[in-house]
């Protein structure tokens, strides 16, 4: 049977768009389900585009039952990939799949991370910093916002002139070029629900 991936937004969703191309005609794994918190989230219309059913929660529904779990554990879900997702994933759905959620971050963490660190504010960070390159950083996921595991990172250089649009553009042609195959990789050392 092919290995199951869930993913999490709650935006545009592009990082979504590439992940749910790269799987359309694999063999070996497909995306059922994209979930977000966001009614008016954009990665709603991209699901369904390639008639990928979603659900919307809300903050009760995420935090208080586990419906979310139940859910998931019944589409017998392998992988839960985070895209842009802004919540903080509860301590019972980490149990429920231990080392089975993945995040994408848009810099080289541990540096510009943690709450609050998310969209422009991490590109706004970097550049404050000085700093002489970014990146992005895919890693699993635990109780606190971007401190699990790396598992992948890749870089670019930061040029004189490059503002924060050159930066964030930067990152997602990296984001988009890896993110599906980091994914891939995840998932061949996972064995099946
Ligand atoms: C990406 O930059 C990702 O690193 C971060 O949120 C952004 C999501 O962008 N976690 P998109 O919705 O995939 O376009």
């Amino acid at each position: 049977m092919k290995k199951r991936i869930a993913i999490f937004a709650s935006g545009s969703g592009s990082n979504a768009q590439k992940i749910m191309e790269y799987f359309k005609k694999h063999h070996d794994a497909e995306v059922v389900i994209v979930l977000t918190n966001n009614p008016e989230a954009y990665v709603l219309q991209r699901a369904d585009n390639f008639e990928i059913p979603s659900h919307i929660f809300d903050k009760h529904e995420f935090y208080k039952t586990d419906d979310v779990i139940r859910l998931l554990k019944n589409l017998q879900i392998d992988l839960i990939v985070l895209a842009g997702f802004l919540w903080l994933i509860p301590q019972n759905l980490i149990k429920a799949f231990p080392d089975k959620i993945i995040n994408i971050h848009p810099a080289l963490l541990p540096k510009h991370g943690g709450k609050g660190m998310y969209g422009d504010r991490v590109h706004k960070a970097v550049l404050e910093a000085g700093d002489e390159e970014s990146g992005i950083t895919i890693h699993y996921v635990n109780e606190n916002f971007d401190e699990g595991e790396t598992i992948h990172q890749s870089r670019f250089r930061i040029e004189e002139g490059d503002d924060l649009e050159m930066i964030k553009f930067k990152g997602q042609q990296l984001e988009h070029q890896h993110y599906p195959k980091v994914v891939e990789q995840v998932l061949k050392k996972i064995k099946s629900e």
